[in-house]
């Protein structure tokens, strides 16, 4: 399925653009309790100790991803793509999320479909310059960025028609 997807170059930067939100969405596993005393790299873990997986760190570190806040799904790309733990949001081992092919299949069509159908960009200011703005968004177990402005255009007559249809 993936190979499929990967033959048209839309579909290809939409399952990127999926990836690199999901490294922003998801900044933390759920909370998992250590079921006995234990050693990990040296990191002493008593039994009862609440252990969250840091998947933000993991997917912002400096020493794999050049330039890891800046939004750039086309870091995924070509003969020096940086490695793409995409499936780190859903967690990790036994409890590893059972919906999340489902859930990816589903990111995939919404986005496929929004960015077939629409032209999405930076607003512009009265002279016609791009307004830049600096997005900030929320801590917590799914982060979400705070009130922004953009513009979203029908790509087409056909789009368009295909938006207002019942
Ligand atoms: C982007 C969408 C989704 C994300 C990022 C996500 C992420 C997660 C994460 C992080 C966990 C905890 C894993 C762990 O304990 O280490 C989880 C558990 C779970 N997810 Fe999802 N999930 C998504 C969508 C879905 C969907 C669509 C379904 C069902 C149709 C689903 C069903 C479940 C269930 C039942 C569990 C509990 C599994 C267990 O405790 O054994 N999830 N998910």
């Amino acid at each position: 399925m993936f190979k499929r997807r990967l033959k048209k170059k839309l579909t290809e930067s939409s399952e990127l653009i999926v990836f690199q939100l999901m490294t922003d969405d998801i900044p933390e596993g759920i909370t998992h309790c250590a079921r006995e005393d234990k050693i990990v790299e040296g990191y002493f873990i008593p039994k009862g100790a609440s252990v969250i997986a840091n998947i933000w760190e993991m997917l912002h570190d400096e020493n794999i991803y050049k330039d890891p806040f800046s939004f750039k799904p086309e870091r995924f790309l070509g003969p020096d793509a940086e490695p793409d733990y995409g499936n780190l949001p859903f967690g990790f081992g036994r409890r590893i999320c059972p919906g999340m092919h489902l859930a990816d299949a589903s990111l995939f069509v919404y986005t496929a479909t929004i960015l077939a159908s629409f032209n999405i960009g930076k607003p512009k200011d009265k002279e016609g310059n791009f307004i830049e703005q600096d997005v900030e968004y929320s801590t917590g177990i799914v982060s979400v960025p705070g009130p922004f402005s953009c513009t979203i255009k029908p790509r087409s007559p056909t789009a368009l028609a295909n938006i207002m249809r019942d």
